[in-house]
């Protein structure tokens, strides 16, 4: 949304009885402008909704640029050093807006206030809010009270980690789109020794399933076609007597919903029960992101994973037999403390082995109060970068093949909008996830097409309508 533009704001939506009010549409250019920025995985960009959901019903409105908003906010990501120091290089540059207007409002969220707090408010006095993943609800009273005070008073920090929050009373704000998130648990209790979300994100907990399929339907019923589901581990997940391939099931039956996928999958949790169900609904894309994080058992074991690599290669086997073209995804640590040449060719061998489709690869870094943080990070920088060049461009010769295989291929393709690369083109999905552009003929985004895969380019499909 522009500032100064008179267009339907989302307040109109959340307090309709507004709109009958004489003058009302310069009132909302009065309302209290917010723009939130938002880094990290799927999980930050649906607690970021959350929060748009919070503040539009306190009566701010949303703006497309931190130049145009009084209140800025920055959802962060601390899972790995590099995502850490973007944010925080992003936080910095904020201070020239600040000086521009001291009466601005700058607040950091999410998995960095939780690991920094006090930290973080000291080294960049500018910052007005330092507020972690469990206290989003308190947002309104702190940037209020923020406003209210005197410039230059130090930061207001809430990090409480509260076990019992969901947000489940709040729907997450959907900006249009043909895609929705749900969140169906938080936390996580897996406590991998490199991993620092059990800290920033608080012990693991799920949602009550009738509230998710509500919200689904909710979602359903204002655009949506998709359902994204998510957690940190959605096979963690369990509410009475339900788990993760009960709650599948129920969102897949949600009336006017064309798709359900789900983010992510841990390999000591998922099983035959949820191939069973993936298989007999065509609703549920067969497409499964199962970390394996390394191929090399000694490795997998000082990293607390809860699996061996012949475990995980029966799993992905039990998966490929039962879902047909299920479509499979992964995440990789290199340089792992100790991690010799040996245990780093073990990975690669399971990458030939299980032939991803795609995969998020990375250099280990330490995280503060992780296990690993206490052992020494003893493979040089040069040598995690020599591995994960080699780990990337063996993925993506194998992602390329697996691309390949599907020329020819008819599928189903979701359309999700305008092709930002030649407007003519709509750019849509296949059920595993594989983007595909194809020409217009009067359709529109959220409608489902039968296209033939005809071309590769890079990695998106051209498709002609079948
Ligand atoms: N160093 C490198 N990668 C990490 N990940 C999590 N913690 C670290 C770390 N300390 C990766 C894992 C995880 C993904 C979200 O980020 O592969 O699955
Ligand atoms: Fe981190 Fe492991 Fe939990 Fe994933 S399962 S969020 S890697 S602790």
């Amino acid at each position: 949304m522009q500032p100064g533009r008179k267009t339907r704001s989302p307040l109109w939506v959340s307090t309709p009885a507004m709109a009958s009010i004489p003058g009302n549409r310069d009132l909302t250019e009065r309302l209290t402008s917010v723009y939130i920025q938002t880094y990290g995985c799927q999980m930050n960009i649906a607690d970021s909704r959350t929060v748009e959901t919070i503040l539009l019903d306190a009566g701010y409105r949303l703006v497309d640029t931190p130049e145009a908003a009084k209140v800025i906010l920055v959802n962060t990501c601390a899972v790995r050093e590099s995502a850490q120091t973007r944010a925080l290089g992003q936080i910095s540059s904020l201070s020239r807006l600040k000086t521009q207007n001291g009466t601005r409002v700058i607040g950091v969220l999410g998995c960095i206030p939780q690991e920094m707090r006090e930290a973080l408010a000291h080294e960049r006095p500018f910052l007005d809010l330092v507020v972690g993943p469990d206290d989003y609800r308190q947002l309104p009273y702190l940037i209020e009270e923020r406003l209210a005070s005197p410039p230059g008073e130090p930061a207001r920090i809430a990090t409480l980690l509260r076990r019992s929050e969901l947000y489940d009373d709040i729907p997450p704000h959907h900006r249009g789109g043909v895609t929705a998130f749900v969140t169906i648990t938080r936390g996580c209790d897996k406590f991998c020794s490199y991993c620092v979300v059990p800290y920033t994100r608080g012990r693991e907990r799920s949602r009550p399933l009738p509230s998710i399929v509500a919200e689904a339907e909710k979602l359903v019923g204002k655009g949506a076609r998709e359902i994204m589901l998510l957690g940190q581990n959605v096979d963690a997940y369990e509410w009475e007597d339900n788990g993760f391939p009960d709650c599948l099931k129920a969102v897949a039956s949600v009336d006017g919903l064309e798709r359900v996928r789900f983010l992510t999958s841990h390999p000591q949790d998922t099983g035959q029960d949820l191939f069973d169900v993936m298989a007999a609904d065509a609703k549920i894309c067969p497409y499964l992101h199962l970390p394996v994080q390394s191929g090399s058992n000694r490795i997998l074991e000082m990293m607390n994973r809860g699996y061996t690599r012949e475990r995980y290669l029966e799993i992905i086997g039990a998966a490929k037999r039962t879902v047909p073209g299920l479509a499979f995804s992964t995440d990789i640590i290199v340089g792992f403390p100790s991690e010799t040449e040996r245990d780093f060719e073990e990975t690669l061998d399971l990458v030939h082995q299980v032939r991803f489709d795609t995969a998020f690869m990375f250099r280990y870094s330490p995280r503060p109060r992780t296990k690993a943080a206490r052992l020494t990070d003893d493979v040089p920088e040069a040598e995690k970068i020599r591995r994960l060049e080699k780990l990337i461009s063996l993925q993506l010769k194998i992602g390329r093949e697996q691309n390949l295989k599907q020329l020819g291929r008819v599928d189903d393709v979701l359309i999700e909008g305008i092709s930002p690369k030649n407007n003519d083109m709509w750019i849509g999905r296949t059920p595993d996830h594989r983007p595909v552009v194809f020409s217009q003929n009067g359709e529109m985004p959220g409608q489902v097409v039968a296209v033939k895969l005809a071309e590769l380019r890079g990695f998106t499909f051209v498709g002609l309508r079948a």
